[in-house]
């Protein structure tokens, strides 16, 4: 971990230029045994505070992208507005169940749970900020803004009875938060040994990660419209669904770049093959939804998922690959 081995070394540095005065130490060994120990403890204070961030972001990831799955699950099914009443549900915390007022009301308790992940974040960067590096309590608060628009978004949605334009600026700050989580573990992911220079790959990998991102909000606007069927019904938002069509060109070219340089790319052999097989996969749950009108509701909930694990992926690749760049340059 970058900053990591750069206060190690600083804390090796500070004990030697202490050490280095011999003769303070001469006489006393036993100096040179507690500077040893208190160098050692605080090392593992800062890889402890470190794991620990690391795997709360890891987890964050983790729940976020169930609860996007599980929010375009709540769409397909119609049950966006099962519970009327925001933040209450009937005005109940634990309202009577149906299906459909289940999959709001646990879709409303999954977030809850990641705005106070996102809380514990904020804390725990913040109380343990000396041992880390400068950026994370920074990106704690980043994390946190974002969660809390999700939050007014997520009232919006059902104050203002699923308008498309919410709807859409939900799902497009759901993956706002959901690759700002991912980049930040990706820079605390330890790198593969031994440096290698890197081309290309992180400029069309960030290119690509844009160009998806734009592909899943006209995906979106599809979505909160319901434009394939008011298309297939009665010729109208056709321009919505095709915009998505056409969106396929561009977002499939720009992964296909990023496979190519990743497979020309020493140590990056794996993202190629990850990218092609997400991107068939996708294009393979988008013809089906299409062809198929949205009836298997499990299909159209994995679109989202595999759209979501591409964003991601690209994220994770470029953080990486700039990343092993940076590495490759200071050798
Ligand atoms: C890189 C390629 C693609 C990405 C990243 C992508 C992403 C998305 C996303 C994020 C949604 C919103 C889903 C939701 O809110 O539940 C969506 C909707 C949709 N996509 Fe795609 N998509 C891609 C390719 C395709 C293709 C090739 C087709 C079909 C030919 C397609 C057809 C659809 C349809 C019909 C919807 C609307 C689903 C609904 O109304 O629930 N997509 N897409």
């Amino acid at each position: 971990m970058l900053s990591g081995n750069y206060k190690q070394s600083k804390n090796w540095l500070k004990l030697l230029s202490t050490l280095a005065r011999a003769d303070y130490c001469e006489n006393r060994p036993w100096f040179i045994l507690m500077a040893y120990k208190l160098s050692l403890t605080s090392l593992r204070e800062e890889a402890t505070a470190l794991r620990t961030i690391h795997r709360l972001i890891l987890g964050l990831c983790i729940l976020t992208f169930g609860l996007m799955a599980l929010g375009s699950l709540t769409r397909v099914m119609g049950a966006g507005l099962s519970c009327p009443d925001w933040p209450l549900c009937y005005g109940q915390i634990v309202p009577h169940m149906d299906q459909y007022i289940f999959l709001e009301w646990f879709h409303r308790q999954i977030a809850t749970l990641v705005g106070l992940g996102t809380l514990l974040l904020v804390g725990l960067s913040w109380y343990t900020r000396p041992s880390l590096p400068r950026w994370i309590p920074w990106f704690s608060v980043l994390a946190l803004a974002l969660v809390l628009f999700q939050g007014v978004l997520g009232a919006l949605t059902v104050t203002q009875y699923l308008r498309f334009d919410i709807v859409t600026a939900h799902l497009g700050t759901a993956m706002l938060y959901f690759g700002t989580l991912l980049a930040a573990a990706a820079a605390l992911q330890p790198l593969s040994k031994g440096a290698s220079k890197v081309s290309w790959l992180p400029q069309v990998a960030i290119g690509a990660t844009v160009v998806c991102y734009g592909q899943i909000i006209l995906g979106g606007l599809v979505a909160s419209q319901w434009a394939l069927n008011q298309c297939l019904a009665g010729s109208v938002l056709c321009n919505v669904m095709n915009n998505h069509l056409f969106g396929v060109v561009p977002a499939t070219l720009a992964v296909l770049l990023v496979a190519f340089a990743s497979w020309r790319q020493k140590g990056f052999r794996w993202a190629a093959f990850g990218l092609l097989g997400l991107l068939a996969l996708q294009i393979g749950l988008g013809v089906t939804t299409f062809y198929l009108k949205l009836s298997v509701q499990g299909l159209t909930v994995a679109h989202l998922a595999v759209g979501a694990a591409l964003f991601g992926s690209l994220i994770w690749l470029s953080v990486l690959s700039l990343r092993q760049r940076a590495l490759g340059l200071s050798h």
